[in-house]
């Protein structure tokens, strides 16, 4: 994703490159595929109480694309699960493609204005790629539009999710850069994990956001998984890939 490209926040650009889609080809995966983040998703996710596939979460993707990750989760046993995507042409081709998995609903949305989707019905709500989408120009500034479309984004995310639900945010972009525009209310609390790329590619993160009204958060200090020192020199093996996790 080219970090100023205006047009990636248009719908028009979406629907010019999913008209491109054909059969069973995803176009793309936006930059990490499901076996990248599966660490993340076991521990955020999948043994995490409350989230678990037993649990019955209710899943929303927002901007979901063609993203085989819905898919994942079905094969793991989430059943209830809603797509959305603004671009008409990528939500007709996915119905089309996973029309049978039942438990996988597609529907055409803004996420700008969920009105379809009900106050704080959601368990876990699951971004990858699509805020990055809504930013561009100065990092150090952000343009109106750019803090008008994230601000209106991420009031519909607050509103749709349960008190404790869980959002996902999976980013390459620099936390100092994305702090700022997720949380201008402080309506949220932020944990971060570290994604580490391997073998010197570009580190990537996954914000894990809760309400901060919600009183039984987890979590404070710094911790990793892995392989990897933490503060103290301890080693903690519990996983084979570098997250490091910090509460913000
Ligand atoms: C960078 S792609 C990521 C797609 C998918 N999440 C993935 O990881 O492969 C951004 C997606 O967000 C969608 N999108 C962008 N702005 C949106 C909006 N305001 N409402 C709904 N979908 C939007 C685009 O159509 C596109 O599918």
């Amino acid at each position: 994703m080219a970090e100023n490209d205006e047009s990636l926040s248009h719908l028009e650009y979406w629907d010019e490159r999913y008209s491109k889609i054909d059969g069973e080809t995803p176009t793309h995966e936006w930059f990490r595929s499901f076996s990248h983040l599966e660490h993340f998703f076991q521990k955020i996710l999948f043994q995490s109480p409350g989230h678990r596939p037993d649990d019955n979460p209710l899943i929303l993707h927002l901007g979901s694309g063609d993203s085989v990750i819905p898919a994942e989760f079905d094969s793991r046993g989430y059943s209830r699960q809603v797509c959305v995507d603004f671009s008409t042409k990528v939500i007709e081709a996915m119905t089309e493609r996973y029309k049978s998995r039942p438990g996988i609903k597609w529907e055409q949305m803004d996420v700008r204005d969920m009105a379809g989707i009900a106050d704080k019905s959601i368990g876990v709500a699951f971004d990858k790629g699509t805020l990055d989408a809504m930013i561009h120009s100065s990092p150090w500034s952000p343009p109106r539009d750019v803090k008008e479309n994230t601000g209106r984004y991420l009031r519909e995310v607050y509103r749709v999710l349960e008190d404790s639900g869980v959002f996902l945010y999976i980013t390459f972009r620099q936390p100092h850069f994305i702090r700022p525009l997720l949380n201008p209310d402080g309506i949220w609390n932020l944990d971060l994990e570290v994604l580490g790329g391997k073998e010197g590619s570009f580190d990537y993160y996954g914000w894990v956001i809760r309400k901060a009204s919600y009183q039984e958060q987890k979590s404070d200090g710094v911790y990793n998984v892995s392989g990897v020192e933490d503060a103290s020199g301890m080693e903690n093996a519990r996983t084979s890939s570098n997250l490091r996790t910090q509460a913000l």
